[in-house]
Order: structure tokens, then C-alpha cells, then sequence
């Protein structure tokens, strides 16, 4: 396994839409394996392929860190069915470091993937789960969590954000 490095916001292939994962093979299984200790490296309750510019629709997310009972777990190929409820929780990005902000989501929603063996999983989740599967999907479709945040808070944060994007200017 490796440790693979994490990409930040300015960079181009955070605002990619992943593809379909097609082949549930043992490269998927190595790939998911990478994903995960970079996760746990950098001390994330979840990760997303784009963030280290693998434009696949993937993400992890430590469900241990939510309910010690739970397993970590890997999404493939996730949608989102139906949503409900509102809440105001704030987040952070390992690709905004530094950064946080209370984002509005849905408290409740009712979610497709497929596992790492590529067998659909119908389930509904609720609470931070629900939060670190809508932000890790986001991810997937070119969309950061600063985003979602009223302008003026948006407006607050920019030099941070500017700062955090100069890294890739020169490129
Ligand atoms: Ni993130």
C-alpha cells in the first residue's frame, strides 16, 4: 500500500466529475487499499479519488470514527435517491486545509453504491454518516464544500482559499 498525496483546492482535477468504475478487479481492491491509508495517514474521517487526482468514482470513509462498531468502508459507483431534513454542521476538507464552515445538508438520505466486489447496496443513512457520504460525493462531481456556504462566509474565507491556491499558480 502507499501513501498517495492529497491535492488542494486550485487544482484542476478537484472540479473533474469522476467516471463509473467498470472492472471489479484486484486493482480497485490495491487502488481502495491506497485510498484508505492516505485517509488514515492524514487523519480523515473520509476521502474521495479526486483528491488525489484519480478521476474514478470512489470514496472511503471511516465509519469507525462515527460508531466504533462500524468497519471502515469503501463506495463505488455511489448515487444519492432521496434526501430529507436540513441541517447546518460544520465541515473541513483535506484538500482546504485549515479551513472550516457550517454547510447546510439533508440530516437523512437514502443512498445506491456498489463494494469493492462490485454487489449494489441500497441503505439509508443519516446523521455524520450522511454528511461525510454527501461531501465525499461531492467530491466526485467537481464540488467542494465551500461551495455550499453562504456568500458572505464564502467572501470571509477567500484569502485563506486564495493562499491555499497560489500553491498552484506558477503551473
Ligand atoms: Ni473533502
Amino acid at each position: 500500500m502507499a501513501i498517495l498525496p492529497i491535492i488542494k483546492i486550485g487544482h484542476p482535477t478537484l472540479r473533474k466529475t469522476a467516471k463509473k468504475v467498470q472492472k471489479f478487479d484486484k486493482e480497485l481492491e490495491k487502488f481502495v487499499g491506497d485510498l484508505t491509508e492516505t485517509m488514515r495517514f492524514n487523519e480523515g474521517i473520509g476521502l474521495a479519488a479526486t483528491q488525489v487526482e484519480v478521476e474514478k468514482q470512489v470514496f472511503v470513509i471511516d465509519k469507525g470514527l462515527i460508531n466504533e462498531e462500524w468497519e471502515l468502508q469503501a463506495y463505488i459507483n455511489p448515487i444519492i435517491i432521496e434526501s430529507e431534513g436540513m441541517e447546518n454542521v460544520e465541515e473541513g476538507c483535506l484538500s482546504i486545509p485549515g479551513v472550516r464552515a457550517d454547510v447546510e445538508r439533508p440530516f437523512q438520505i437514502r443512498v445506491r453504491y456498489q463494494d469493492i466486489k462490485g454487489k449494489v447496496i441500497d441503505e439509508t443513512l443519516e446523521g455524520l454518516l450522511a454528511r461525510v457520504f454527501q461531501h465525499e460525493y461531492d467530491h466526485l462531481n467537481g464540488v467542494l464544500f465551500v461551495d455550499r456556504i453562504p456568500q458572505l462566509t464564502r467572501k470571509l474565507l477567500e484569502p485563506q482559499l486564495k493562499e491555499i491556491e497560489g500553491e498552484y499558480t506558477y503551473r
